[in-house]
Formats: structure tokens, C-alpha cells, sequence
């Protein structure tokens, strides 16, 4: 995205990817995988000639005033988050790093990396002067190119002094406020911000259980509490729990922050818990529907990604479920737009069988069961559904489709948050 976008307003970028089959992609002007707009943009990119994609760091970075890490700091057992990746670029690059070059993190780092790998420059090539900047992402999957260009602050980290590079790099495609803070901020910030997220759906989420117990309708509730200004109604949609590659490694990543630090933190394990707990809630819905095997059942599923608008699916809520669905005896018919690239990367982490349409996927089924929001399934044509179906039952994860229409029509829906 940045490479990309960067690109298109002027700058000459040098993207250095070492594994060959993505290069050899986007060498060819091909996003490998699925967010909204990126294709178009790569193409301009391209057109433009100011892209070049590259397998080794050194011509790209001795040529760069300045070196953007947009890195994986994966989740590992034991550790706050693995910067093996970062470390081992930085020490691949730092002799051909220029002088008075500008370093730019936009990796999620624990609190305190960036100025330790600041130390150790300066300690081994000092002479250069290396400027050193925690310059975090916050983009949202699916809307990565408008977050991108309009973000609600820019931070930028800095340690020593505060220079106007990130603002001379951004000029001509971001207007906004920036923020500076030294690096460990601007690190924390990041946390702190998919924290927050994660802690509001884990909330709801946890009141919506206690709504449908008690015979509260959590879409009522949220919709109510979600006018008060103080409160506001982003990420109030209860659902089968967050996923992707954030939400869960950044909690985890706070957890172990916590446990290195000696302090334990039960709220913020609580959110993780309680999204653990919520991935089940489907599963127990059909088994307490069905019987505690779901042998002979056959289910659709419409959606795998773990939200609408990228081909990801990582920590989606939907490994879980149909896994589970799977490991209870029943077989799944499985549609999503991004089905071609999923069966392409992970042919086996789905045991479904793939219909070339969501109505497709419905024929025959005891029920149907709607995992991620897609427009396709939220425009959901709920006669058809009736004609196709075995019986007219919609385990429903996402809370998007209309209870009228569908009680019209003869849709039994099983709502989250919903009493019967
Ligand atoms: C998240 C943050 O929203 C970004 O600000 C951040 O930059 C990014 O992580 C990151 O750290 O890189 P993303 O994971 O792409 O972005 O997706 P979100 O739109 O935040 O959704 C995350 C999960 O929460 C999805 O599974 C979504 O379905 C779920 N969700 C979201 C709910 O269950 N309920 C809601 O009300 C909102």
C-alpha cells in the first residue's frame, strides 16, 4: 500500500520483496492478493514507471533517502511479538544505508524496539547518522487505500529531535494532523489503538450473550447506547468475534507486555477470552439445535474471510466454525467472493466443498450459515433462499440481514444478541 500510493504521487520507490512468487506478480503488475482499489493503483504505478520491484535490499536502499520496513511481526509462542524479520533486515541493510538517511518503521513493534534498534545503528554505524522514525498504520482492510490518504493522525516517533520528512514524503497525498511523540508513544499508540477496537466488540459481544439470556435485543441496545456522543456506534456490531491478523497478535502482544513487565492485566485478557468464547457461539446454536452430533447435517456457509473487502483469513472466526461444523459430523458447502484466492493458499484449511454461487452452495441444506458481511449476502434474495433450502434456517453471524423480510418469507434467522 505504501509502496504503492507513494508512488503514484511522484516519489520513485524501490519495493524489495524476497519471496519470488509474489515478486514475479507484482513485477508483472499483479496484486496478489484482494484489497479494494490496490489493483487499479499498482497498474498506474506501473504506468508511471515510478514503481520498481526488486529481490535484494542493497541497490534499493543505497539509492533511498529514505527506507520504509513495512514488516511481519508475527505472533510466536513466548515472545511479545517476533522481530527476528525486522532485526535480520535491518542488519541485511544498515551497510547500505546513506548518510543522513532516514529509517521508517511502520511495522506493530513492542514498546521500546525502535529505540533499542536506534542504540545498536548508531553503536555499529554511527558515522552515518542514521535518522530513525515509528511511524505506525492504521488501516483497516478492505478501506486501506482511503484510511491511507485520509488518516485521523499522522504519529511519527522520533527520539531526538522532530524533522519534517514524514510531512515532505506524505505532502501530496495525506492531509492531516501530525502528531510527535518519541518512538515508545508512537509504539504504545499503536497498541493502544486495536485495543480499544478489540475491547469495544469483545464488550458487546460479551452483552450480547447476556441480552439474549435475559430477552434484551443487543441491536436495539447498541443502536440506542450507540447515539450518545460519548459513546459513539463504531465497532458496536456483535458477531462470531474479531479476526484477522491484528485485533488477536496485537491483545497477545499487550498480554506478554504485561507478563514481561511483572503486571497482570485481566481486561485485557478478558477481550481475548471472551472473542475465544464467541467463536463457539454458532456451533453451540447448531448443536442445540440439532443434537450434539451434526452427523448427516449438510450446511452452507456463505463467507470466509474474517471481514468483507480483502481475501485474508487470517484468525478468521470462520476456520473455527467450520472446522467445528466439520468435526461434528456434517458436511459444508462453502461460497465467498474470495473463495479463488483461498483455495489457492490454503487448499486445505477449509474441508468444504466450493459452489460457484451462494445460491448454489444452498441446495439441499438443513441450514445456512452467514459468517462474513459481503454485500452479495446482505442483498440477499430471501425467496430464493426458501425455493432452494432444505429448511429455511439462517444461523446468522454478523447480525446485517432483516428480520422482517426474512420472517416474511419463512426464514427462521438465529440471530447473536437475539432472543428467540
Ligand atoms: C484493524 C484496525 O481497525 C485498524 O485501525 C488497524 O490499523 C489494523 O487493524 C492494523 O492493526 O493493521 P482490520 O483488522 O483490517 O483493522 O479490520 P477491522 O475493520 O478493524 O475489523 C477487525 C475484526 O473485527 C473483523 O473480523 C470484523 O468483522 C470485526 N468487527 C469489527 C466486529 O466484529 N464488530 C465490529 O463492530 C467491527
Amino acid at each position: 500500500m505504501t509502496a504503492v500510493l507513494l508512488a503514484n504521487v511522484g516519489h520513485k520507490v524501490y519495493c524489495v520483496e524476497n519471496n519470488k512468487e509474489k515478486l514475479a506478480a507484482l513485477s508483472q503488475g499483479i496484486c496478489y492478493f484482494y484489497e479494494e482499489g490496490l489493483q487499479d493503483e499498482l497498474t498506474q504505478a506501473i504506468a508511471k514507471g515510478t514503481i520498481e520491484f526488486l529481490l535484494a535490499a542493497p541497490e534499493a536502499v543505497s539509492q533511498s533517502e529514505a527506507v520504509f520496513l513495512c514488516l511481519p511481526t508475527p505472533n510466536v509462542p513466548h515472545m511479545i511479538a517476533d522481530i527476528g524479520i525486522l532485526n535480520c533486515v535491518i542488519d541485511e541493510i544498515a551497510p547500505f544505508l546513506c548518510r543522513e538517511s532516514t529509517l521508517i518503521i511502520k511495522s506493530t513493534v513492542p514498546v521500546g524496539t525502535s529505540r533499542r534498534i536506534e542504540e545498536k545503528l548508531n553503536c555499529t554505524i554511527g558515522e552515518k547518522n542514521i535518522h530513525l522514525i515509528m511511524n505506525p498504520e492504521f488501516l483497516r482492510q478492505g478501506n486501506a487505500i482511503s484510511d491511507f490518504k485520509h488518516p485521523f493522525l499522522v504519529i511519527v516517533g522520533e527520539n531526538h529531535y522532530k524533522s519534517s520528512i514524514m510531512e515532505q514524503i506524505y505532502a501530496d497525498i495525506i492531509q492531516a494532523e501530525y502528531f510527535y511523540v518519541d518512538t515508545s508513544d508512537a509504539e504504545m499508540i499503536k497498541y493502544a489503538s486495536n485495543l480499544f477496537l478489540a475491547n469495544r466488540i469483545s464488550l458487546i459481544n460479551e452483552l450480547s450473550v447476556l441480552c439474549e439470556k435475559t430477552g434484551a435485543n443487543i441491536q436495539l441496545v447498541r443502536t440506542a447506547i450507540g447515539k450518545d456522543p460519548n459513546i459513539g456506534n463504531q465497532y458496536l456490531n456483535p458477531g462470531i468475534g474479531y479476526g484477522g491478523s491484528c485485533f488477536a497478535k496485537d491483545i497477545n502482544a499487550l498480554i506478554r507486555m504485561g507478563q514481561a513487565a511483572n503486571i497482570h492485566l485481566p481486561l485485557i485478557e478478558a477481550i481475548q477470552s471472551v472473542n475465544n468464547r464467541q467463536k463457539q457461539l454458532l456451533i453451540e446454536k447448531a448443536t442445540s439445535r440439532f443434537g450434539q452430533t451434526l452427523y448427516g447435517k449438510r450446511f452452507a456457509v456463505w463467507g470466509l474471510t474474517f471481514k468483507p473487502g480483502t481475501s485474508d483469513i487470517r484468525e478468521a472466526p470462520s476456520i473455527c466454525i467450520v472446522n467445528n461444523l466439520v468435526m461434528f459430523g456434517a458436511s459444508v458447502t462453502a461460497y465467498d467472493p474470495m473463495q479463488k484466492f483461498i483455495q489457492e493458499k490454503t487448499p486445505s484449511l477449509f474441508p468444504v466443498e466450493y459452489a460457484s454461487d451462494p445460491y448454489i452452495a444452498l441446495n439441499g441444506v438443513d441450514a445456512l450459515f452467514l459468517l462474513t458481511e459481503w454485500k452479495v449476502f446482505t442483498e440477499i434474495e430471501y425467496s430464493r433462499c426458501v425455493e432452494i433450502m432444505n429448511s429455511p434456517l439462517i444461523f446468522h453471524g454478523r447480525n446485517v440481514l432483516d428480520p422482517v423480510k426474512a420472517k416474511e418469507v419463512g426464514i427462521e434467522l438465529i440471530q447473536i444478541g437475539v432472543p428467540m
